[in-house]
């Protein structure tokens, strides 16, 4: 591999070695400086053929996980990932012909898979999506989401012709045309609704009130069309382009991509072994994917009920049931002084962890476990995640190979904040471990899904991170 930055000094680790923890200090040195973009120049643009379809909070970028199958697995391999969120691992795994499981708490990935992994081998043609386009504004049909807070987040109008586009795709025969008008339909949904749709969580924002409230006294409803059809386009030839692609790079491709969304990856029962694990674990910042999700999840058909106890099982809102001690972890555990920090530390790693472990379990000897983290701070405290990852599983029949750093460049994470951590994270860091020949690693008990997992509501001024999106 090249190395990009002749400063930077490349791990002098190996996994024949005890895995020592580098020196503080030296942290940055003994990581090996990357850029992810450079080290994959075959892809320049990460929302290439389907990986832009969906918005995701905290997505991968494809030239992580191209760099991490390239170099860890191979042709024909099966690769999980505990945390697939939009399925960046899925597309890439096809793309790269490889098999993948994936599983995510949030139930989105069961509706963003079927179409961002698109099979069929017909093009498919815009006449057909003006044809659907034409029988939706025509509808009789209508669907309401079951969400009580339903006209907080609209004004009544867009509500109503939102009601019946939404009525029509819920009733229609489930097509790739029906998918690729649900996809613009639920951007549009946002876009018109009175939450700030440039921010992943849900926010009623005056700036989006004085928009709509403009927007009424217009042509609304022709720029509400008028969106969904340039939207369904866009998707309808980031599909064409998928299956051309696969068609003239890809002969005879029998890649199995599997997902099951509305899972907790702590106790989901992992189907088969696998040969790499590629993952990149929730933000320990206060990020929450299912309440930013919420407004599409709705409008998909999903209840009140359903998300609120999917929610419940985020991590780091729930009760850990366990304590994860490794020295880094006491460490930073010791010099936390606010309880509610501390429990919220205990939880991210007790459900980090389980989530991993009952992935990690299921690997072959001398697979690979690929885990991409970021160092954020907690009360002004780092913490360094890949560092105690390793500690814990190096202890667990893991061997420490190497791991990566990439300065983030373009992508903000969580900077500019007015916070203990004003600057946000600086780099993030792709974790490699090796499963042992032989290995045990412990297995958490489950009694209940549910039952264990009393929430610990997210309180956004105890929040560690209050400012995150
Ligand atoms: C950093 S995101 C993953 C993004 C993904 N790599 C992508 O490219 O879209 C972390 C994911 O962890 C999921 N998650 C949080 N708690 C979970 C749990 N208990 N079980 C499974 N997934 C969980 C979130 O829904 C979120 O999608």
């Amino acid at each position: 591999m090249k190395n990009r930055n002749p400063e930077a000094q490349f791990t002098l680790f190996s996994i024949d070695n005890e895995f020592e923890v580098p020196k503080e200090e030296t942290t940055s040195d003994g990581t090996e400086l990357v850029s992810f973009r450079e080290l994959v120049p075959e892809i320049n643009d990460t929302g290439y053929l389907t990986h832009a379809i969906f918005a995701y909070p905290a997505k991968f970028i494809p030239q992580i996980v191209r760099y991490a199958m390239n170099t860890y697995t191979k042709e024909g391999d099966w690769i999980v990932d505990p945390f697939a969120g939009s399925g960046t691992v899925g597309v890439e795994a096809y793309l790269c012909k490889r098999n993948a499981i994936l599983f995510d708490l949030n139930l989105l990935l069961n509706h963003i898979m079927p179409m961002k992994v698109y099979h069929n081998q017909e093009r498919l043609h815009e006449a057909d999506v003006h044809k659907l386009l034409e029988g939706m504004q025509a509808s009789k049909h209508r669907f309401m989401p079951v969400w009580s807070n339903v006209d907080y987040w609209y004004a009544p109008e867009i509500l109503d012709t939102l009601s019946q586009y939404w009525g029509f795709i819920h009733n229609v025969d489930n097509t790739v045309y029906s998918t690729v008008v649900k996809a613009a339909l639920l951007k549009a949904s946002k876009r018109f609704s009175y939450t700030e749709d440039r921010t992943p969580k849900l926010a009623r924002s005056q700036r989006k009130l004085s928009a709509i409230a403009e927007l009424l006294k217009a042509n609304w409803r022709e720029q509400l069309d008028e969106m969904v059809h340039s939207l369904s386009l866009k998707t309808l030839r980031s599909l064409n382009d998928f299956m051309m692609y696969t068609q003239q790079h890809l002969n005879e491709n029998t890649s199995d991509i599997q997902w099951q969304g509305g899972v907790d990856s702590s106790y989901v029962a992992v189907p088969r072994v696998c040969d790499a694990l590629i993952t990149s674990p929730p933000y320990l910042q206060a990020q929450e994917y299912i309440r930013s999700t919420k407004m599409e999840l709705f409008w998909l058909g999903h209840t009140e009920k359903e998300i609120r106890e999917l929610s419940r099982l985020e991590i780091p809102y729930r009760k850990a049931d366990r304590i994860i001690q490794t020295e880094t972890l006491d460490k930073v555990r010791e010099m936390l002084t606010r309880e509610d920090l501390r429990k919220r530390l205990d939880s991210y790693f007790c459900h980090t962890v389980n989530a991993l472990e009952n992935s990690m379990n299921q690997l072959k000897p001398n697979a690979t476990a690929c885990i991409f983290v970021g160092n954020p701070r907690i009360d002004g405290i780092m913490v360094e995640i890949w560092r105690i990852l390793a500690e814990y599983f190096t202890e667990r029949g893991f061997a420490f190979e190497k791991v990566y750093e990439d300065r983030i460049k373009t992508r903000k994470l969580f900077g500019a904040r007015k916070n203990k951590n004003p600057d946000g994270m600086k780099s993030e860091f792709l974790l490699i471990l090796r499963k042992n020949a032989i290995c045990q690693t412990t297995v958490p008990q489950c009694e209940s899904l549910l039952q264990d997992a009393e929430a610990l509501a997210p309180d956004p001024k105890t929040s560690p991170d209050s400012g995150a999106s």
